[in-house]
């Protein structure tokens, strides 16, 4: 979604903010657009597209002036063109904006009764125009824009410079991250940390309802009532390399690599592996999940499909009852929330804005809150009253990868955690759980290893126009992921199914031309799959099936085959993402497509 970044420098500050907007381009734009202040007058740039076609524009006509403001626009009102793109200004104020201001057509038509002439179709440029409103009636400009911030309704985070005011940036947050970076001589306002990292790594992150007014290296910080607040300055672990693909053409690539290491690093925080047992998960998690009379499980999209893993393993290991949603649904259904309550949300970005909006709404009705999430200073774990971290390390294709499996392995930590807390589960069932956890880094380095296969396959599934997946149990989340993964990246149309379903409507779509994607590790519904399977085969479905070698040989002839190493059934979700992810992959780059930021998507999705 849309990135700030704010300088109240020392030099020319345009070259610096386009630098630092290049490190939140994984969150996912269309356009991008810098204002500075020179010689106390605001200019800006605005390009539609990539970075590269405002670099373009800079280097033709350069912007000079030590105050400016940067911003990677994901369109929301209006097409990203120049005209939409930020920063959106008028003669007094440039303001950029990520979020979605609701109440803009009231602010807009008022404003525009009284002579304000709007130039975009985007909520946001009414927030310049209420800044400008404010000082016409004489306000200095940060009374202005506190004055206007309160009058917004929705989600945002704001920040502006005013004509005039060499040194003055002003940022508003209210559900949209942002933070302030602290130099020796400058100050600076960002989405995140690892927008600043090149800056400082001295960062605090606002509160919903605050406002910063910085002057000079100096930033002062006032809550909702207007009042002076005090926000922790954190020393953050921001990376300040832009991290690099490492040899790899994509950072989904790399990131598909990096899992056998990543999930090691996630378990390694979980799992002794001296027991093997669990280590204690966080202050009360064990009391919450002993008494816990049912669990509430919320994310969007891929961390929604981690969760629905996490349901198979919660209600089998610790006879956990779950119930989940996806937040966006969640947040507006009024759920039953039981006394006694533990809700669980999960994020890799911890900024998505249902899932942050769902979490609130849960703890007004007494859960306690625990929260996966692998950014750690996010709004999410710090609104968590537990965190269970993954350590996936910053994620940067749009398409998650490492993040899920990560979630996943503090998901199964987490449920064994559960089983044990519970009185489910002996030492004896801990350790052997434990074990089987701590061999998957090792597998997915196996599969890895022998990728070409997937390649061939991937390639085969690209000139498919739709693909089915099919899965039971903790494989039919799986399938839902695969399809979404395939989706997103290849713009190839898939669906995900309970196998069992099949036959109750989707298997019309059968033929010769649908690739059927079957997960089916050999377990308990290993049987009751491959009838399912053969139901399809029966209409001339083109399956690929994906299992270990003990169901590949019990499978029969079936069109390709994909072989995961033996494991634990409980450990088999985490194994089985891998031939997902490279499916998806391979297909999209046979298409052409571009992988790590496809059309229309975002990294952070911060508006609902
Ligand atoms: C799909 C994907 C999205 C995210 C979803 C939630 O590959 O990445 O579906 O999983 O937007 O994001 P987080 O986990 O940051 O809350």
């Amino acid at each position: 979604m849309c990135g700030i970044v704010g300088i109240a420098g020392t030099r020319d500050v345009a070259p610096v903010i386009l630098e630092a907007l290049k490190r939140l381009e994984y969150r996912g734009y269309d356009s991008a657009g810098i204002a500075t202040l020179e010689a106390g007058k605001i200019d800006r740039r605005r390009a539609p597209g990539k970075l590269n076609k405002l670099g373009a524009v800079l280097q033709d006509r350069p912007l000079h002036g030590h105050t400016g403001i940067g911003h990677t626009r994901w369109a929301t009102h209006g097409k990203p063109n120049e005209t939409n793109a930020h920063p959106h200004a008028t003669a007094q104020v440039a303001i950029v904006h990520n979020g979605i201001i609701e109440n803009f057509r009231e602010l807009r038509d008022e404003l525009a009764a009284k002579g304000h002439v709007f130039e975009s179709e985007t909520d946001s440029e009414v927030a310049a125009h209420l800044v400008t409103d404010y000082m016409a009636q004489g306000l200095a400009p940060d009374a202005a824009a506190k004055k206007a911030v309160a009058r917004l309704t929705g989600a945002y985070s704001i920040a502006m410079i005013f004509t005039g005011h060499d040194g003055l940036l002003v940022g508003a947050r209210k559900g949209a991250p942002l933070a302030v970076g602290y130099g020796d001589t400058e100050a600076y306002l960002g989405s995140d940390a690892f927008a600043l990292a090149p800056f400082t790594n001295r960062v605090s992150y606002l509160e919903d309802g605050d406002v910063v007014v910085i002057r000079g290296p100096e930033a002062a910080i006032f809550d909702a009532a207007g009042r002076p607040a005090n926000r922790e300055i954190k020393v953050t672990a921001a990376a300040v390399a832009l991290v690099d693909k490492a040899g790899h053409s994509h950072f989904m690539a790399k990131e598909i690599h990096e899992q056998p290491e990543v999930v090691g690093h996630t378990l390694a925080h979980y799992l002794d592996p001296a027991g093997p047992t669990v280590r204690h998960l966080g202050v009360g998690l064990r009391e919450t999940l002993a008494k816990a009379s049912r669990l509430t499980i919320c994310a969007c999209g891929t961390s929604y499909y981690a969760g629905q893993v996490g349901k198979y393993w919660f209600e089998k290991l610790g006879r956990l009852a779950v119930e989940i949603d996806v937040a966006s649904e969640l947040r507006y259904r009024n759920p039953v929330y039981p006394k006694d309550g533990a809700a669980l949300f999960i994020s890799q970005s911890g900024e998505t804005a249902d899932t942050l909006a769902a979490l609130r709404e849960a703890r007004e009705q007494g859960q306690t809150i625990i929260a996966i999430v692998n950014v750690p200073e996010s709004s999410i774990a710090r609104e968590a009253d537990i965190v269970l971290p993954t350590y996936a390390g910053p994620e940067i294709g749009v398409a998650s990868t490492k993040a899920f499996t990560c979630q996943l392995a503090a998901l199964a930590s987490f449920a064994i955690a559960a089983g044990v807390a519970r009185g489910e589960l002996s030492d004896i069932d801990e350790q052997r759980l434990c074990t089987s956890l701590l061999e998957a880094p090792r597998h997915i380095a196996a599969m890895l290893r022998g990728e070409g296969q997937a390649r061939a396959l991937g390639e085969e599934i690209a000139k498919a126009r739709d693909v089915l997946y099919m899965g039971r149990g903790a494989s039919f989340p799986l399938a839902m992921e695969g399809a979404l993964k395939l989706k997103e990246i290849s713009y190839i149309h898939a669906e995900g199914y309970a196998a069992g379903e099949m036959k109750h409507g989707p298997i019309a779509l059968i033929d010769e031309a649908v690739p059927i994607i079957v997960i089916a590790p050999h377990d308990v519904h290993f049987e009751k799959t491959i009838s399912n399977m053969q139901e399809v085969m029966a209409r001339g479905g083109k399956v690929l099936l994906i299992s270990d070698s003990d169901g590949i040989a019990k499978a029969g002839d079936v069109w390709a085959s994909l072989e995961v190493p033996k494991t634990n059934a409980f450990v088999t979700p985490i194994l089985y993402a891998i031939p997902v992810q490279l499916l998806a992959y391979y297909a999209a780059i046979a298409k052409g497509t571009d992988v790590d930021q496809p059309r229309n998507l975002a990294k952070s999705v911060t508006v609902e």
